[in-house]
């Protein structure tokens, strides 16, 4: 069965028709060819699938592409800057050697933006904390962390 939805995705206002049982992840991969999300598990444990829904950084593996009716997504792709160019934190990902095989980037990324939104200057803990959704097999975790924690400070010298 399929239900008309309205959301604002990676600011575009859109009208999608989505089926019932289809996931939010399907829908922005497989409708819309926004392919930086990842799957993973598929049960809402890796975060590689991760979007921003309203600011908040939720697993779209295990989320119903009809409940993003009037929300606002952003993914991967609705992170670079307006111009296109890398953000901070994805140069820092960069810069720091904080990706391998690239498969959960785009998750981390995603989660350190909504972690630095909501806390600019977090300790490591709450990095720690802020990012414990996303797993990565390959970095051993600490240059993310460091990655992430650059951004922060790079930003409050900006002050
Ligand atoms: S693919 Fe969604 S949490 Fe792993
Ligand atoms: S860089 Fe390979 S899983 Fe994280």
């Amino acid at each position: 069965m399929l239900k008309t939805i309205n959301c604002k995705i990676n600011g575009r206002d859109m009208e999608l028709q989505v089926d019932i049982r289809e996931s939010l992840l399907d829908m922005l991969r497989d409708r819309l060819h926004l392919t930086g999300t990842k799957q993973g598990c598929g049960v809402g444990e890796c975060g590689a699938c991760a979007v921003l829904i309203d600011g908040q950084t939720l697993d779209s593996c295990i989320y119903m592409a009809v409940w993003a009716d009037g929300k606002e997504i952003v993914t991967i792709e609705g992170i670079t800057n307006d111009d296109g160019s890398l953000s901070d934190i994805q140069h820092n990902f960069v810069d720091k050697g904080a990706i391998q095989c690239g498969f959960c980037t785009p998750g981390f990324v995603v989660s350190a933006t909504a972690l630095l939104e909501e806390k600019p200057n977090p300790t490591k803990a709450e990095i720690r904390r802020g990012l414990s959704g996303n797993l990565c097999r390959c970095t051993g975790y600490t240059k993310i962390l460091d990655a992430v924690e650059s951004t922060a400070e790079q930003r409050g010298n900006k002050k």
